[in-house]
């Protein structure tokens, strides 16, 4: 399997823009590669050096130090490019033109002959639900809809891969849900995406593996899975039962919870926990979900930062 994107040991610094004594380590030392088809969710908080990274990916700013491959190409290398699509940070465009003449426009600049440039221009605002409002002038479009079409120029030329910079911030939860979906999407037709944010419940939601920075220095890399310590946070049981054997439930089981009927009682040992479930099937309810409660990615980095320490898995 080739990798898309190889990135060795990459750092950038800046010169302070008041203080030219001073530098910025805004990336230290990064590595990673990632490859056909998978999402990656680049992760951390603000300044941590995600738009930088990005930046010198896509050939915008060159590195102090370090290496970068895409494709086998260095960075702005017009063969790397064509395979590629972005999506900027805060993406600007002239709002008297329509959704369709950006597309157009887009679809000149990466050299799409006109006879495909339509075809692909109705498919692209079908990908991104903008097929009805392609002859709106964007001054109309509101601030998802201009994100969708973002995202439209970024895939115009159909690359494999598309890199894009915090594409659900700023959105209401209709907004980001719609951004996701388009990521989805992109996934399911064989697309790379490498997207930064700094919502984690974004980033669990959607990546195949998520890279992890603070302050510029690679904290984690990997899977869900593996980011995730295996060690649990404590086993539960969940079952529904009639309202009317409510407070038996309580009575029997020590700190029980209930929402929507659905009751949920938490241990601190595996034995315990089969106890329970025993009582429960007894009691003839039916059992939900059992199993070990594994810590969110939110607690995983949280304590990250607590122990700022090292890193916890490699990729
Ligand atoms: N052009 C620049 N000149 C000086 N410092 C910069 C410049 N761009 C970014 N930085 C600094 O580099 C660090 C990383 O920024 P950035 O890559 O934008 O982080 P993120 O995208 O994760 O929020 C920050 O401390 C930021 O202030
Ligand atoms: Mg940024």
């Amino acid at each position: 399997m080739s990798s898309h994107i190889e990135v060795e040991r990459l750092s950038k610094t800046y010169r302070h823009p008041m203080k030219v004594w001073k530098v910025i380590e805004a990336v230290k030392e990064l590595s990673f590669t990632t490859g056909p088809g998978e999402i990656v969710g680049f992760v951390g908080h603000n300044g941590a050096g995600k738009t930088t990274t990005i930046k010198m990916l896509m050939g915008f700013v060159a590195p102090t130090a370090g290496r970068i491959s895409l494709f086998g190409k260095a960075p702005g290398d017009p063969a790397a490019l064509r395979r590629l699509g972005f999506l900027p940070e805060r993406p600007y465009f002239y709002s008297h033109l329509s959704g369709r003449e950006l597309l157009r426009y887009f679809c000149g600049l990466s050299d799409i002959p006109a006879a495909a440039a339509k075809g692909r221009i109705e498919t692209t605002l079908k990908t991104v639900g903008l097929a009805d409002a392609g002859d709106l002038t964007l001054a109309n479009y509101s601030k998802g809809m201009l994100q969708r079409i973002g995202i439209a120029q970024a895939i115009i030329h159909d690359p494999e891969l598309v890199v894009m910079d915090e594409p659900m911030s700023g959105l209401d939860p209709i907004g980001r849900r719609e951004v996701k979906d388009i990521i989805r999407e992109l996934k399911k037709n064989g697309k790379a995406v490498l997207f930064s944010s700094h919502i984690l419940g974004d980033i669990e939601d959607l990546s195949d593996r998520i890279l992890i920075i603070e302050k510029g220095v690679r904290r984690s890399f990997g899977t869900l899975a593996e980011i995730i310590p295996r060690e649990n946070i404590g086993w539960r049981v969940s079952f529904a039962a009639p309202e009317k054997d409510r407070d038996a439930l309580f009575a029997a089981f020590k700190g029980l919870r209930v929402a929507n009927g659905l009751f949920t009682a938490t241990f601190a040992s595996e034995q315990e926990m089969n106890a329970a479930l025993t009582a429960v099937m007894e009691r003839r309810h039916t059992v939900i979900e059992a199993g070990p409660l594994y810590p969110t990615l939110e607690e995983v980095v949280f304590r990250m930062q607590e122990r700022n320490g090292t890193e916890v898995t490699h990729g």
